[in-house]
């Protein structure tokens, strides 16, 4: 089986937080101050909400992020069945003054869904599961998760829309974008989002659309968690392709110069190529000895399957040939259909049963450090700047973990994501063309603490040999480091303003709040 994705890296680890602190409560017993925990807690009760809190005995676990290294204590989480249950929550914070945060599927690169820091109360949308097709549009529960989706949609007439590649992702969160093996043929995950059931800072529970509240569709789309919790949406969906002519090809480069070379061409070629949409590529590039290793794969979702790949890619492939360095490794696979497509891109076996591995895919805790930066055709990476990130990749690093960079193609020609103006929605990165993802992962606590900074590392490598060219940030994959107004700059660089403006009229007080929220200022 390749190893192309995130799980690949990781093994299967739950990491349980050794010490549970029921402080909180004890405290605070006898007070009943406005803001004090006791208080929210005795607020959730009332409304029949069964708050998990410090003192419960699944509290750490409830409670327990996907990124294991950043672990915060909530003040309290709740299981909401229904808007109603997200309204009453919502109005128990704001009462009582403790920040409101929802959690989707818990994936966020900070651990934002718990929060980002102490204290705040979790709403979690696990249990607002439901999946209704109507025509060529599905309504989900915003605490769907994609492989349950993914298996649904294809059981229920074969059809499809855009996501990422984790099956135990959240919809509620991937609305910061949504990057998928379609994306150039569809679009991101928020593009095919029509309508919103969402609960204001308020309490009311409102549609969002083109028409009503558009302002507050306008701003879920792009950038979530400020502006409410959205507890459904509506999705457009698509007959999904008849073919997904799947490939990747695994090179070992002898030296920098020659990986340099290799990245060159990648770039290169998709930029200037006139690459139909159903064409998609991606570099993965990974910690290997003595080499790192360079997996270029890609899918071809055409009718004419594996020949029309072959016709499209064939340049590419003979370019890298030409490097005479590295004669890959091939695996291609005929006649995948889309639901094995999916599980191929997210690192499973395709052959395996479907809706065994995306709808029961377990639940994944361990440490990483990820992030990326986005940078346009305009501004291609220099043969400096590729030479300076081969040569400290190939330096490696003693960090007990491993590392892994990813490019990812947004734009280029017939791409879906740059068809969309860039003012149509939150999202702020229509006119890139590359994202490129570094991460530093392990398997099991602690994290070591070069591991992070060698994974900055890497993006330095690329972007300090290019000082004065604009790289942005991709908010799915947001950056535990940055302050608010730094995160704001990198993922939102035009669209702050009206973003601070619509925070004004929906969340004058801040009630959804995190450490890189937006602010009504
Ligand atoms: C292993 C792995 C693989 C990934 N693969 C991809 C990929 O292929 N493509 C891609 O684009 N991204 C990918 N991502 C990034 C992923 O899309 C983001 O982390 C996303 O934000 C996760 O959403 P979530 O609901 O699971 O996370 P959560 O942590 O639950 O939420 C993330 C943020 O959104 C907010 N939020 C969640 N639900 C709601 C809601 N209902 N209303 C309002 N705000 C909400 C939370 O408060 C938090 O701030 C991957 C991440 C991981 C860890
Ligand atoms: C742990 O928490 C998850 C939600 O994050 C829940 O689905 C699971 O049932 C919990 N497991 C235990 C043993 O409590
Ligand atoms: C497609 O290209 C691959 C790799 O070069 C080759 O192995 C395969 O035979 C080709 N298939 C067709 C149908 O052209
Ligand atoms: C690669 O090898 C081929 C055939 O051996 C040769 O014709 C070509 O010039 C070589 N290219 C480079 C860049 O060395
Ligand atoms: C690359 O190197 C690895 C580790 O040495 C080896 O297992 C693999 O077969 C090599 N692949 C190619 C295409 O040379
Ligand atoms: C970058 O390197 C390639 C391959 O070595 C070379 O053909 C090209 O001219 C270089 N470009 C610049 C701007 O130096
Ligand atoms: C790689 O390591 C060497 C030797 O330690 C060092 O001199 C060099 O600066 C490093 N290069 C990069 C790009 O990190």
């Amino acid at each position: 089986m390749v190893c192309h994705s995130f799980l690949c890296t990781v093994s299967l680890c739950v990491f349980l937080a050794a010490s549970a602190s029921s402080e909180i409560l004890g405290v605070n017993l006898l007070r009943n101050e406005r803001n004090s925990p006791t208080a929210l807690i005795g607020c959730l009760t009332k409304a029949g909400l069964s708050p998990v809190t410090p003192s419960n005995p699944s509290y750490q676990n409830d409670s327990l992020p996907v990124n294991t290294r950043l672990i915060y204590q909530p003040a309290s989480l709740v299981y909401a069945n229904t808007a109603k249950d997200v309204s009453a929550a919502v109005k128990c914070g704001a009462l009582h003054e403790v920040k409101v945060n929802a959690r989707s599927g818990g994936h966020s690169y900070a651990s934002f869904g718990t929060g980002g820091e102490d204290g705040h109360l979790i709403i979690s949308l696990d249990n607002l599961n439901n999946m209704k097709l109507s025509g060529e549009y599905v309504t989900v529960g915003a605490g769907t998760k994609l492989g349950p989706l993914y298996y649904f949609l294809w059981e229920n007439g074969q059809r499809a829309t855009v996501f990422g590649t984790a099956p135990q992702i959240g919809v509620g969160g991937h609305l910061h974008g949504g990057y998928g093996f379609l994306s150039r043929k569809w679009g991101l995950f928020l593009d095919q989002v029509v309508e919103m059931e969402v609960v204001k800072a308020d309490g009311s529970v409102v549609t969002a659309n083109k028409d009503s509240n558009a302002d507050l569709f306008w701003a879920l789309r792009g950038a979530p968690p400020s502006f409410g919790v959205i507890t459904q949406l509506t999705i457009l969906t698509h007959p999904a392709p008849t073919h997904a002519a799947t490939f990747a090809f695994t090179y070992n480069w002898s030296t920098p110069y020659i990986a340099s070379s290799a990245f060159q061409i990648f770039q290169h070629w998709t930029a200037e190529a006139d690459m139909p949409s159903d064409l998609t590529l991606q570099v993965q590039y990974t910690d290997a000895s003595p080499v790192p290793t360079f997996w270029l794969i890609g899918a071809y979702y055409g009718d004419d399957g594996i020949a029309g790949l072959n016709k499209t890619v064939q340049p590419l492939w003979d370019a890298l040939l030409a490097l005479n360095d590295s004669v890959p490794t091939a695996t291609i696979f005929e006649d995948l259909n889309w639901i094995q497509n999916v599980l191929y891109e997210a690192g499973l076996d395709p052959t395996t049963d479907p809706k065994v591995a995306l709808e029961d895919a377990p639940a994944i805790h361990y440490p990483f450090y990820c992030n990326s930066v986005f940078y346009s055709a305009d501004d291609l990476l220099t043969n400096a700047s590729t030479l300076s990130f081969a040569q400290y990749t190939y330096n490696g690093t003693s960090a007990d973990m491993n590392w892994i960079a990813y490019l990812y193609l947004f734009g280029g020609k017939n791409s879906a994501i740059s068809a969309v103006p860039q003012d149509a929605t939150a999202y702020n990165a229509r006119d890139m063309f590359i994202n490129l993802q570094v991460c530093g992962n392990r398997n099991t606590m602690p994290f070591p603490d070069d591991g992070l900074s060698f994974t900055e590392g890497m993006l330095k490598s690329v972007t300090d040999m290019m000082p004065g060219v604009r790289f942005t940030g991709y908010p799915n994959h947001v950056d535990s480091q940055l302050s608010r107004e730094e995160a704001h700059a990198s993922y939102y660089p035009t669209h702050t303003q009206r973003l601070q403006e619509i925070m004004k009229k929906v969340n004058q007080k801040a009630v959804f709040d995190y450490p890189q929220g937006f602010l009504p200022v």
